[in-house]
């Protein structure tokens, strides 16, 4: 019954999902800065954990998480999640797929300006008392190559069609009535991709342990000046691979993830401090409107497992 439900929350969240649950007398433990050691110890009190993209729910978690029924994912990607572990325990896991698409579009577009202009550049100048021109480039007319053309990959290809850039698309699905319908061309490789495109932005959904989509071989058929634009997940890109080119091919990477965040291997802090790099901490879903909508989608999702457990709500 529902006053032995335990439910520890481990991640920042509206505060909408602690009024949800309450009004349902459903007790939340909320510890949102909690610390990996703290939760190890502690995860056996819960029947249900409810996370962002900071926690790991990794094989030991679960292992250790005895009493655990569901794994709630306030957000989209499932890569910090052993879903494999979980399915073979029976957990369920729910999600909030869709609900922060448009604020990952938009810091998208954001980042793909700042790769073609150097407006980041332009402040810090103009703070340190400097007020010259610099060069950038226009988009206008230019392709942008789009790596998984799903919901987010989708509208940010409708928004650079309104800049009048060409769109091509590359998808592990097939795309070819999506393309035709929206006038974007698809490509059937990668290579293809990399080789026509200024602009690269990738929309991918990868596992915990994906592979590099983008290696030295694509590096290599790049063009001159590829601004590679990234607010999906890291491991898309071969990172080390990518460092070694950046400045050979004068390449532009503008990310919102890394590889382990914050960035920890000697080759990440090289490469994030790089100035040819524009990092920002995986803010794509970090707005007030995909916060409030993550979290009344995933609170509304847990509800729903909770009661298929038989808990009367
Ligand atoms: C997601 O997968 O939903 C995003 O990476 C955003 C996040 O977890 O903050």
């Amino acid at each position: 019954n529902k006053d032995n439900l335990r439910v520890l929350i481990t991640d920042p969240m509206d505060k909408v999902m602690l009024q949800m649950l309450q009004e349902k007398g459903i007790k939340v433990d909320y510890q949102p800065e909690i610390e990996r050691n703290t939760l190890v110890n502690t995860i056996d009190k819960y029947d249900v954990i409810v996370v962002r993209s900071r926690t790991k729910v990794d094989k030991e978690i679960i292992e250790r998480g005895k009493n655990l029924k569901i794994i709630a994912r306030a957000g989209i990607g499932l890569d910090n999640i052993d879903v494999d572990e979980a399915e073979k325990r029976n957990i369920k896991i729910v999600y909030a797929p869709g609900a922060s698409t448009d604020s990952a579009v938009e810091l998208t577009i954001g980042l793909m300006i700042l790769g073609a202009r150097p407006i980041y550049q332009g402040i810090n100048m103009v703070r340190s008392g400097s007020f010259k021109k610099l060069p950038g480039i226009e988009l206008a007319g230019k392709t942008i190559g789009i790596v998984g053309l799903g919901r987010i990959g989708t509208k940010v290809a409708r928004v650079c069609q309104a800049l009048d850039m060409k769109v091509v698309a590359y998808d592990v699905v097939d795309i070819r009535e999506r393309s035709e319908k929206m006038g974007v061309t698809p490509v059937k490789t990668i290579d293809e991709l990399v080789k026509q495109s200024d602009v690269i932005s990738f929309h991918v959904t990868v596992g915990k342990d994906a592979k590099p989509i983008v290696t030295e071989e694509q590096f290599k058929s790049m063009k001159e000046g590829t601004i590679l634009v990234n607010t999906s997940r890291a491991v898309a890109i071969d990172g080390k691979a990518l460092l070694k080119y950046i400045d050979e091919k004068k390449l532009t990477l503008a990310t919102d993830v890394f590889w382990h965040e914050p960035p920890k291997e000697d080759w990440e802090v090289k490469l994030a401090k790089h100035e040819r790099v524009l990092i920002t901490p995986h803010i794509g879903a970090q707005t007030k409107e995909a916060q409030y909508r993550v979290a009344v989608t995933t609170t509304k999702n847990l509800i729903e497992a909770i009661k298929e457990l038989g808990v009367q709500l």
